[in-house]
């Protein structure tokens, strides 16, 4: 695992696009080129509190003289998108990670699924495919008539766009399973959004297989049932064993014991802590990894384990 560097980039353009929807465009100061990403790649945006929140690229990956990222304002959320909106003002410098990708475009036909701020890695990947000459199609989900995502999409990929307003007097809906039901299961079915269709999507394409269906998440999910126990992490390399506290992560332990091990998101939606594990039953709780790694692989910020987990360290 290595960390991923943060740079200092300056705002070089804060478009406000309506909506409550923010396009800010990030250069480096004295760099002429940033780090290569592809498309779904997202980077990480540091807030002046502390905190870390995940913007995808949306911009052209050709083109890596600036970053160009969307922030929508979300008046009852965390405050995250708040307080993004009030530092990414022109002329002010943002720490911004290196890209990372959690979401990477595969080969071959695809369909894009988006709700709302969910078609941003979604523009990158509808550009890569048009330019390949693939076949794909993007259906977008939006709540009102001022939605500036119709057109940021519709720049990309033209005719393609399929749009579904909840609202206003072309209001329509997209019916996912019928959607899906004239989509062939070696086509790629690709979607972000909000937890209702993301799981809409999900329960749709249950009878395709893993590879063929690709989720991007950047909110962790609910569960307020959950009840987290102690249990024991063991590291492989040399045998000693730590408590993980009921009320603490295996991240946070390890860290106090020393240990230099990266992370971002801290809600087990960004993939920074991913670690190996030989032994034990693992409780995961993130909604990055797909279920067949599952069985060797975890997220320290949020997955637990019963009783114990022997971690590859
Ligand atoms: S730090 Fe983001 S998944 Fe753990």
């Amino acid at each position: 695992m290595t960390a991923r560097i943060v740079m200092k980039l300056e705002v070089v353009e804060r478009i406000d696009l309506g909506d409550g929807v923010a396009r800010a465009t990030l250069r480096h100061p004295r760099r002429p080129a940033l780090p290569a990403w592809t498309p779904g790649a997202h980077v990480d945006l540091r807030l002046p509190d502390g905190k870390v929140r995940q913007y995808s690229l949306i911009g052209d990956p050709d083109d890596l003289t600036t970053y160009t990222i969307a922030v929508k304002r979300d008046e009852t959320g965390r405050g995250g998108s708040r307080l993004a909106h009030q530092i990414l003002r022109e002329g002010a410098i943002a720490h911004v990670s290196a890209p990372r990708n959690n979401f990477p475009l595969v080969p071959g036909r695809a369909v894009l699924i988006a709700g709302g701020i969910g078609a941003t890695p979604l523009i990158a990947m509808a550009r890569a495919l048009a330019r390949r000459g693939e076949d794909f199609a993007f259906h977008l989900c939006v709540r009102s008539e001022d939605s500036p995502f119709p057109t940021l999409v519709e720049a990309v990929c033209g005719d393609r766009l399929s749009v579904y307003r909840s609202s206003g007097a072309d209001a329509r809906r997209l019916d996912v399973a019928a959607l899906l039901t004239g989509v062939p299961d070696d086509v790629h079915v690709y979607c972000c959004g909000p937890e209702r269709l993301t799981v809409a999507v999900a329960e749709a394409a249950a009878g395709r297989s893993e590879e063929h269906v690709h989720f991007e998440v950047f909110a962790a999910t609910s569960d307020e049932n959950y009840k987290p126990e102690p249990f024991d992490v063991t590291i492989a390399s040399t045998g000693q064993t730590y408590r993980v506290p009921a009320d603490r992560s295996a991240l946070d332990v390890l860290r106090e014991q020393g240990f230099a091990l990266p992370s971002s998101c801290e809600l087990g939606v960004c993939g920074s802590c991913e670690c190996g594990y030989v032994d034990g039953i693992v409780v995961h709780r993130d909604v990055v990894l797909k279920p067949s790694t599952r069985q060797h692989r975890m997220m320290l910020c949020v997955s637990r384990a019963r009783v114990g987990v022997t971690l590859d360290l």
